[in-house]
């Protein structure tokens, strides 16, 4: 077997970050390295809180979690309690993890393992740029030092999901997004073969979302495996259950993934018309792990700062009409089916591994 990826992750979990956590333990051709927390859906102290006990219920408690930016680079903090439960993990409740945050803030860390390693990293970006933003004034030669960047963030040729124009993780720090592509494009032009940012927007993340019967198979998994029987997962209004005849087995991992989701397909329920979740982080931890599930196009891009309509949207070059030379790779395809698949197949696996059948 190859050699598994060093990856860091840096995250503002969040449902689906958590997803992706649960994703990044779930690989074995994932080396996580370490995770670092920026504030976004939740304040950051949350974040930090949430993505210790979600490493710990995955079994990854040893993984160093450092808190970095806890505001944006220029602007108040906006957070989303409304689209992620009130502590970021939906209905889902987990006990405080026995580990602690890291005495390292998260931008030193991010600077001081890609000088350590250098040309090794993959950094994974799933929430606001800021902490990445930071490193970069601490470290300019990120871009030389880092094997490469994956960002889930930017809506290209499709609409946000915050505004019209704006993704959230653009939306809430649009100066750190400006800074990276533009510090991507400036190495660039020293060097032309450093490697450009992947960059998975909603273009790819909302054409593939998870349904309950993705669930279902992952407790059938806990189920199989002996696990106390409950059907707890059914919707908290009654009106639309979750497939109330399958039940549901008492591990924790799937039970903490059922809590987390119906509080997501609950809200996508509400604004996109469909009960389920466009679950976007994890695709984008599938796609550092294995470029092949996503098709690129090397693009210019650029970020609006201002604060009109069109605040905070990813403007991409597809026609090369500026002619800057590109400064990011911006996926225009994700195998979403086989992304889905691995996923359940992996954190099911990881799930029946961590809690066996109860003897009785
Ligand atoms: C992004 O925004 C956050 O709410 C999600 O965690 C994801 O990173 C999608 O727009
Ligand atoms: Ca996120």
């Amino acid at each position: 077997m190859t050699q598994p990826l060093p990856l860091i992750l840096d995250v503002d979990t969040g449902i689906d970050d958590a997803m992706a956590l649960l994703y990044a333990a779930a690989s074995p051709d994932a080396e996580l390295v370490a995770v670092t927390c920026v504030a976004g859906n939740v304040p950051g102290e949350q974040v930090a809180a949430n993505t210790l006990a979600v490493l710990e219920l995955a079994g990854r408690g040893d993984v160093e979690v450092a808190l970095g930016r806890e505001s944006p680079l220029l602007r108040p903090l906006k957070t989303a309690e409304d689209t992620h439960g009130p502590r970021g993990i939906g209905y889902a409740v987990l006990p405080a993890a026995r580990a602690r945050v890291s005495a390292r803030s998260g931008v030193d860390l991010i600077a001081e393992e890609a000088r350590r390693r250098p040309g090794e990293l993959t950094l994974v970006t799933l929430g606001p740029l800021t902490n990445l933003a930071a490193a970069l004034q601490v470290e300019p030669r990120l871009p030389r030092l880092l094997r490469r960047v994956y960002v889930m963030g930017g809506a290209f040729r499709v609409q946000g999901n915050t505004t019209p124009a704006a993704e959230w993780n653009m939306q809430v720090d649009p100066e750190a997004a400006w800074m990276i592509y533009r510090a991507w494009a400036t190495a660039l032009a020293a060097d032309p073969t450093i490697p450009r940012p992947v960059v998975l927007g909603l273009d790819v993340t909302e054409r593939s979302p998870i349904r309950p019967d993705h669930v279902i198979r992952l407790a059938r998994l806990a189920r199989l495996a002996g696990g106390r029987l409950d059907d707890s997962i059914a919707r908290a209004d009654g009106n639309e259950p979750f497939l109330p005849a399958v039940p549901v087995a008492g591990n924790p991992m799937v039970r903490f993934v059922a809590d987390a989701l119906r509080f997501y397909f609950e809200f996508h329920a509400k604004w996109d018309g469909f009960y389920g979740a466009h679950i976007h982080d994890p695709m984008v931890v599938a796609a550092a792990l294995d470029p092949a599930l996503a098709r690129t196009q090397a693009v210019f891009v650029d970020v609006e700062t201002g604060s009109g309509p069109a605040g905070a949207m990813t403007v991409a070059d597809f026609r090369g009409l500026t002619g800057k030379p590109p400064n990011v790779e911006v996926a225009t395809e994700l195998d979403g089916a086989e992304f889905l698949d691995r996923w359940v197949t992996r954190v099911g696996a990881l799930a029946l591994a961590l809690y066996p059948p109860d003897a009785g």
